[in-house]
């Protein structure tokens, strides 16, 4: 419907008549004036209808109007200081588009199971809503910073016949009679790409069988993947970094709206566009955890509570170098004096919100290559593909993978991951 005004743009329109298509998201009414809370996706606003100034019907109607109704207002835009959006609409006409009863989710509180049962209806709601925006953003925001640093998007496959994370979290599925998977990363179709393009980035699903249930664990999650040939790994950091601060900036730039929906606390976001973030390495760590009473040995992986501690101590995104090469993944390069670590980096997000960043410099021998997969008894046939990237100019190349959600929670500072993402897939839910 073309002559329809989104709210968002209606401060353009004050004191002219315009024609809204909007859901009632909530109402309060009296005798002689109506109050009703608007929503067409693009934001929320007050619509007023005094009795006197409109037809009997078109009173009634709004007087009756349940919530999540579909109505057509015509009106005059106002500029309301009390208003949180800044301007209302005068109503002098509305129409009933589609009725609704008994709508499930109503201002009372609700379980979280509940919520999530009614996930297609509670992405209505307004924090949720504010969520998904801030999401778009990011969206929005990467393909811009990856577009303006030269890169170019690759996509990968997602049914593949091989692991490149583990083949403990594979979701298996039968494809003509034999097994495939669906990808826990794009990383490696990105570093043929990066062969043939110089710079190139994946975004896409991914897919983690992690029987893990946690705050911060998805089983299908979406991932960007840049990857660059002919760059050392402390270039790709200073890359991850300013990406980050690039989202963060964007986001409080751009969501000022939803950020204040969520009551993020925006002078907390905007210290973690400060930059150079923090590094320490896995080592010093290692002895910082054992200064500050974890029981934890080299050689260990960090779960939730030590990475919560090590970003809370520099309270900033800090970046922990080379870790032990046995709990990692086989195609990073082994550092050219500790044998027993790799040239790798996890990006950890403070306020307890964990890693949102893995990655690495890659092996580019293909001599240690076959062998590493030899120990993580991955068969040699399946990457004979991978492996012609170090047989024809295999070059010193880096990359990492963002998770999207993760860096959604965080930014919105929501407390689960599952609603960073429009339709959330973990170990208990499918549905809907
Ligand atoms: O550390 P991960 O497993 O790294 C990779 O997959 C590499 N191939 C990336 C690369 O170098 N191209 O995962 C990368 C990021 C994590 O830091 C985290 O943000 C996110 O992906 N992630 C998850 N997000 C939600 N749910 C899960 N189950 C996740 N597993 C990883």
């Amino acid at each position: 419907m073309k002559d329809l005004v989104s709210i968002i743009d209606t401060k353009k329109y004050v004191g002219k008549t315009v024609k809204i298509g909007a859901w009632i998201a909530g109402k309060r009414s009296s005798g002689k004036v109506a109050f009703l809370q608007l929503r067409d996706g693009t934001a929320y606003f007050q619509g007023v209808i005094v009795k006197a100034k409109v037809r009997d019907d078109v009173f009634i109607l709004a007087k009756h109007l349940e919530q999540e109704s579909s109505v057509i207002a015509v009106g005059v835009i106002r500029k309301d200081k009390r208003s949180k959006f800044g301007y209302e609409l005068d109503v002098i006409n509305l129409e009933l588009v589609g009725e609704s009863h008994d709508y499930p989710i109503t201002p009372k509180e609700h379980g979280i199971d509940f919520l999530m049962d009614h996930r297609h209806l509670w992405l209505r709601s307004r924090k949720q809503h504010a969520i998904l925006q801030m999401r778009n953003e990011i969206i929005r925001a990467t393909y811009e910073f990856f577009n303006d640093h030269g890169f170019i998007k690759i996509d990968s496959p997602i049914l593949t016949d091989t692991s490149a994370e583990g083949t403990t979290d594979l979701f298996e599925t039968d494809y003509f009679g034999r097994p495939a998977f669906l990808a826990q990363t794009g990383q490696l179709y990105a570093e043929a790409g990066a062969m043939a393009f110089g710079k190139v980035f994946t975004f896409g699903p991914t897919f983690r069988a992690e029987k893990s249930k946690t705050r911060r664990h998805l089983t299908e999650f979406w991932m960007i993947e840049p990857e660059m040939a002919f760059m050392h790994q402390e270039e790709s950091l200073e890359i991850q970094e300013q990406y980050v601060a690039f989202l963060i900036k964007k986001v409080l730039e751009n969501c000022d709206y939803a950020l204040d929906a969520l009551k993020r606390n925006k002078e907390l976001l905007k210290k973690y566009t400060k930059l150079p973030y923090p590094k320490i390495t896995y080592d010093d760590a290692i002895a910082l955890l054992k200064e500050n009473d974890f029981k934890i040995s080299w050689g260990e992986d960090f779960g939730s509570p030590e990475e919560t501690f090590i970003a809370n101590f520099f309270e900033s995104p800090v970046f922990i170098l080379n870790y032990p090469k046995e709990i990692k993944a086989f195609y990073m390069k082994p550092h050219p004096v500790r044998k027993d670590v790799v040239i790798c980096a996890d990006l950890v997000a403070p306020e307890g919100y964990g890693e949102i960043i893995g990655g690495s410099e890659r092996a580019v021998e293909l001599d240690y290559l076959e062998e590493q997969l030899k120990i993580y008894h991955l068969k040699a046939e399946d990457y004979e593909w991978y492996l012609d990237l170090r047989r024809f100019g295999s070059v010193p190349h880096s990359g990492f993978g963002l998770g999207l959600e993760r860096v959604v929670t965080w930014i919105a500072g929501k407390e689960h991951i599952r609603e960073a993402i429009p339709f959330p897939r973990t170990l208990n839910r499918l549905f809907p």
